[in-house]
């Protein structure tokens, strides 16, 4: 099969070797005026990024992405996008799995196998005139058959999870048409129907999680995401609604 024959009409693949980063790439061309629906996927990255700035581990075999979206949507919103890919990857790589492998979604868009990290994603986006998405790039990375031994939450790949063995060409194009899915989902019925899939399968929901801030860090119970997808902490005294962090087991 040809990579991109098995993908939704409105998406444009654009296939690399290698690149910096497919985010940075895509963010290049949307800033050149590209069409949403530009699809980017690079065999390997030399400089693969995370979250706050965090290096992305991109070696021959895993799966990077990253697609241009322009929603007529309000800035605010676009986060709300990050659940829809994480939910895109979970429903591409659970046919691929042992029955008997669990997995699910660490807030706010982690997708876990047994437990340890297996895809991690990334939002960059940019506003418009009077707080409109002018560009958003949701960037994907999968690990196939390699993971970071060293990182702070542990990873894993499909090949460790003892998945069945997927042509890069094929999960591309699942976790695309998934995506599509979600995402018209999301334009014609907003955020609902996201979060309550995700937390179908949440990890950690009801439990002591410790959450890392960009300042300082909270524990208390996991008890949801709000109607925008913030993640609701009940600590010992408060409710805390937080937008941004790294959640972990509590330690005490
Ligand atoms: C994270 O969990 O920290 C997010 C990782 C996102 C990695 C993907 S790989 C494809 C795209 N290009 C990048 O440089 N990063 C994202």
């Amino acid at each position: 099969m040809t990579a991109g024959s098995g993908l939704p009409a409105c998406l444009r693949l654009q296939s690399f070797a290698e690149l910096d980063s497919t985010n940075e790439e895509a963010k290049r061309q949307a800033a050149s005026g590209a069409p949403a629906g530009t699809l980017i996927w690079a065999r390997t990255q030399t400089a693969g990024r995370g979250r706050r700035g965090r290096a992305w581990v991109s070696v021959p075999g895993n799966l990077y992405l990253s697609l241009l979206l322009r929603p007529a949507r309000p800035a605010g919103a676009a986060a709300q996008l990050g659940f829809a890919a994480a939910l895109a990857v979970g429903e591409a790589l659970l046919p691929l799995l042992p029955r008997v492998v669990d997995l699910a979604y660490k807030w706010p868009n982690d997708v876990l196998v047994a437990g340890r990290k297996i895809s991690g994603i990334l939002l960059e986006s940019q506003a418009a005139g009077e707080g409109r998405i002018d560009w958003l790039v949701v960037g994907i990375g999968v690990n196939l058959v390699a993971f970071p031994t060293d990182s702070e939450y542990p990873a894993t790949s499909m090949a460790a999870a003892g998945a069945a063995p997927v042509a890069l060409d094929a999960l591309l194009e699942a976790v695309a048409r998934a995506f599509h899915f979600w995402y018209e989902r999301w334009l014609a019925e907003g955020f609902e129907p996201l979060r309550a899939a995700w937390l179908a399968r949440a990890s950690g929901l009801g439990q002591a999680i410790r959450v890392r801030l960009p300042q300082g860090e909270s524990q208390g119970r996991f008890a949801g995401l709000d109607e925008e997808g913030a993640l609701l902490l009940d600590t010992d005294t408060v409710r805390r609604r937080i937008t941004a962090g790294d959640v972990f087991p509590a330690t005490r």
